[in-house]
């Protein structure tokens, strides 16, 4: 049977079988030991305004939006001002790192990617204010803060010398290629150098060398143009428009006017290095990374030293990117590993394969001025414009359009890839979502999982293999491949995976940001999830469950692997009637979960 008629009967077929189809999958069980990864119970789908964890395990709220990062923070309330929430942990808290600095202390890095103005205001987001959006811009960015054990629990410590807030005026430095471009300059910043702040920081990743990366995803919806200009080209590309996501900064903040700042979106879009252990030290956008819709930066050390890493630009249509690093790494937090993002070079995926396969070989194409048509008879000057106009170099070299690439990870044995595309709704309905080898469903409301390796374990080669990992789908009310591939059941099932990672174990960890509505399409998947796979044998199990409309989204662990932090994003959004994690009639807030086992186990195993 080949893989296509395998996934036309997924519903009932085993896991296994499936598996064993594909070469890449043969070479992942390979590599891997034949221990049982997975040692929890499943739990089913809710809808309850909880977090459900597994039966001996405990999920308990460690910081929520507003909670206070220093000692003398003001106390939450939705009527506090700019003031206090830049002593505040941020909204809709997103991808994340701990930084272990002892045994008994550390530091919890976080996105705080955006907010929701009916709750962020009182008045919901009617008339507002410059403090509103002073407010709102304080309530994004990164959050630091320091943890400490007590009593045998991580918790936080208002009093860690290392707390700060980050946030969309906190000034920052341009970095390579596009650093003091002439597309970079406003009146604010003539030089193109110093940009306020970061937002819409959506995931992250992090350095062997101790810093934290928060890649900048929607930035675009920031924008609005208070009188007619032309928005076409390049600005419709990134989704720059005349009307911002209702954010409405741009009525006290000409920043965000581009109208009167046309160059500042291109100022985001970009990945920003931050050095935690300094709380005086500038984070630097990195623009050899590109700009783009940035998921997050999964980087991995080449056997050759050189910094690999893998980057997803979230939009339907839009492409998956690798960055090789020109220098290489020395071991450890030498300083000389502190600029290894400023120089390198991108590349674009290109997958190829036969129609039906579900998996083939793929490259990367480099995009460099003068190489691949990158030149000035086709619009490319320069390679600062390549950087700050990446998505359109990918089209110019033929890259793969995508269903959405969200996070990508890489396995701890630092051979295989993955790369969650969490769905797509427009193919057939708008132009460039053509149906491709590695995005094979005509309608895609519930996204796969792509996996690759580099040919000969290399991630500097420009030659992959790659197979699907898992199409989601919903067998109860689909068969064929709406139903998902043979490793989807109906005690697993769910849509739109997001955020992935691994622990040092090789679980791989997946979380949902999909549609809740529990009915249709998505009947019998409840609230968004997540779950945990088994990457040699294809098992997937439901690990936790989420509050009433929220998502779930940014993991991290502590090195014993015994504590594992969650991120809850967006309960209740458009209110919807949660009051997470408070209770009673309390508005509903974003919040990291901190979960551990009973008998203090690691978690997963
Ligand atoms: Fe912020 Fe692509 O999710
Ligand atoms: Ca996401
Ligand atoms: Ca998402």
């Amino acid at each position: 049977m080949n893989r296509r008629n395998f996934l036309r009967g997924a519903g009932a077929a085993g896991t296994v079988a499936f598996f064993a189809a594909s070469p890449l999958a043969k070479a992942v069980a390979g590599s891997m030991d034949n221990s049982k990864l997975m040692g929890f119970k499943a739990i089913p789908a809710s809808v309850a305004d909880t977090v459900v964890v597994p039966e001996g395990y405990v999920a308990e709220p460690l910081i929520s939006w507003g909670d206070a990062l220093f000692a003398n923070s003001p106390k939450f309330s939705q009527s506090n001002d700019s003031k206090a929430q830049e002593m505040q942990y941020g909204d809709n808290t997103d991808g994340m790192t701990f930084f272990p600095l002892s045994n008994d202390r550390a530091v919890l890095v976080a996105n705080n990617e955006y907010t929701n103005n009916e709750y962020l205001y009182p008045h919901q987001g009617k008339n507002i204010s410059a403090d509103d959006v002073r407010k709102g811009q304080a309530a994004h960015g990164v959050s630091i803060v320091e943890l400490m054990k007590k009593d045998g629990s991580w918790v936080v410590n208002v009093n860690g010398r290392l707390n700060r807030k980050i946030t969309a005026y906190t000034p920052m430095e341009m970095t390579g290629p596009a650093r003091g471009h002439d597309l970079l300059k406003t009146k604010a910043d003539p030089t193109g150098t110093e940009i306020l702040g970061t937002y819409n920081n959506c995931a992250n990743g992090q350095t062997p060398w101790g810093t934290y990366l928060a890649c900048e995803e929607n930035f675009n919806g920031y924008f609005a143009a208070s009188k007619d200009v032309d928005l076409g080209g390049t600005y419709k590309r990134y989704g720059v428009r005349a009307k911002d996501w209702s954010y409405d900064w741009w009525k006290h903040d000409e920043r965000f006017d581009v109208a009167k700042t046309p160059n500042e979106p291109h100022r985001f879009g970009w990945v920003v290095e931050i050095d935690p252990m300094n709380p005086n030290s500038k984070p630097k956008k990195r623009s050899a990374l590109g700009r783009f819709k940035h998921e997050n930066a999964a980087l991995t050390i080449n056997t050759d030293g050189h910094v690999v890493v893998y980057l997803g630009d979230d939009e339907r249509g839009e492409h998956l990117y690798k960055f090789v690093s020109k220098n290489k790494y020395k071991p450890g937090t030498h300083a000389s590993n502190l600029d290894l993002l400023e120089e390198g070079t991108l590349f674009v995926a290109k997958f190829d394969g036969k129609e039906g396969e579900m998996g083939g070989k793929g490259q990367w194409v480099e995009l460099t001025f003068g190489k691949n048509g990158l030149t000035p008879e086709n619009g490319f000057k320069s390679q600062a414009e390549i950087m700050i106009f990446a998505r359109e170099a990918a089209t110019q070299v033929g890259a793969t359009t995508m269903d959405r690439p969200e996070w990508v990870a890489v396995h701890p044995n630092n051979k295989h890839i993955f790369c969650t595309l969490t769905n797509n709704k427009y193919r057939g309905v708008r132009e460039n979502q053509p149906l491709n080898v590695a995005n094979p469903r005509e309608k895609n409301p519930y996204g796969h999982i792509v996996r690759w390796a580099p040919k000969g374990g290399d991630h500097s080669s420009s030659e992959f293999e790659w197979d699907i990992f898992v199409m989601a789908g919903n067998p109860e009310v689909h068969e064929g491949l709406m139903a998902g591939s043979a490793n989807i059941n109906k005690d697993n099932m769910f849509n739109s995976p997001d955020g992935i990672g691994f622990d040092a174990a090789g679980r791989l960890w997946i979380q949902t940001d999909g549609k809740y509505s529990n009915k249709d399409n998505f009947a019998g998947m409840g609230n968004n999830q997540m779950l945990c796979a088994d990457p040699k044998t294809g098992e997937i199990r439901r690990f936790m469950t989420g509050p009433i409309a929220c998502e779930i989204t940014g993991l991290t662990f502590s090195p014993d692997h015994k504590t594992m932090f969650v991120g809850i994003q967006h309960p209740g959004e458009d209110l919807a009637p949660s009051h997470f994690p408070d209770g009673g009639n309390a508005i509903p807030r974003s919040t990291v979960m901190r979960v551990t086992r009973k008998d203090g186990g690691v978690i997963g195993a």
